[in-house]
């Protein structure tokens, strides 16, 4: 890919979401938070795909990628005012139906195209699919880091803020003591918790906690321990062994990942 082509994309996104500005503060303040969402991860994919080496080209795949990868959540917003898939509809494929609509994926070749739209469908599933081609698992680990990271970040900030609405009217969940056995199971085991699982909002603090098992990267890892997201999440749930239990696999799990 050349770097005229990603400009011409950022331009394009530009234009699009500004479609969706709206005069209601709320509304907008979605369509902002999104945006804001997708500049980061382009930062952040950029930093993984650095500590790769991979070449400039594929920089800038990576970087379109990151661009484009939550591009449905803009049209999800404006028409069912959630970003709850389950509640609407799944924001990857909607947003693959967006670019094929508007063509502007037109001067990609076949083989970025198609890296491009499958790195997408597959950014949200809960586990890509096995034995995928070298370069579509790579690109599509890159968005997996990349927007986990991103949202872990989001996540734990909005732990800190008390004062506002935030996690409980965000999830739907409601702000209850204790937590499911079965996500303390499943971060023992070392598997990513479902969300059918969640209960209340420590379900929801362990789940993003499970996400640790879904990163790739060595620099993910150096983030997840740069920034203490595991300790500040950690540091919201009640005091119990079960916690310390999850939090010594969790530590020991990332110390491994990190001596490779
Ligand atoms: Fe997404």
């Amino acid at each position: 890919m050349q770097v005229e082509q990603l400009h011409a994309l950022k331009d394009w996104f530009n234009q699009y979401v500004k479609c969706f500005y709206h005069d209601d503060p709320d509304v907008q303040a979605g369509i902002r938070l999104k945006e804001e969402h997708t500049r980061r991860v382009c930062e952040k994919i950029l930093r993984i795909a650095d500590s790769l080496n991979l070449g400039t080209g594929d920089l800038y795949l990576a970087e379109t990628i990151a661009l484009l990868h939550d591009i449905g959540r803009f049209k999800q917003f404006a028409l069912y005012q959630t970003f709850n898939d389950r509640r609407s509809e799944n924001h990857a494929l909607l947003g693959i139906r967006e670019l094929e609509r508007s063509g502007t994926l037109n001067t990609l070749t076949e083989e970025e195209r198609n890296l491009l739209v499958k790195a997408i469908e597959y950014h949200n599933l809960r586990t890509l699919p096995p034995d995928l081609p070298e370069r579509l698992s790579l690109f599509s680990k890159l968005i997996r880091d990349a927007d986990k990271l991103d949202i872990l970040d989001m996540f734990t900030r909005s732990l800190s803020r008390t004062h506002e609405p935030g996690q409980e009217q965000i999830s739907g969940l409601p702000d209850t003591p204790g937590y499911s056995e079965v996500l303390i199971r499943n971060l023992m085991e070392g598997e990513l918790c479902h969300y059918d699982d969640m209960k209340n909002l420590n379900d929801r603090k362990l789940l993003m906690l499970s996400w640790v098992y879904d990163l790739n990267f060595p620099y993910s890892f150096s983030e997840v321990t740069r920034n203490g997201y595991i300790e500040k999440i950690v540091s919201c749930l009640p005091e119990t062994g079960d916690i310390q239990k999850v939090y010594g696999h969790l530590r020991d799990y990332i110390t491994r990942k990190l001596a490779r």
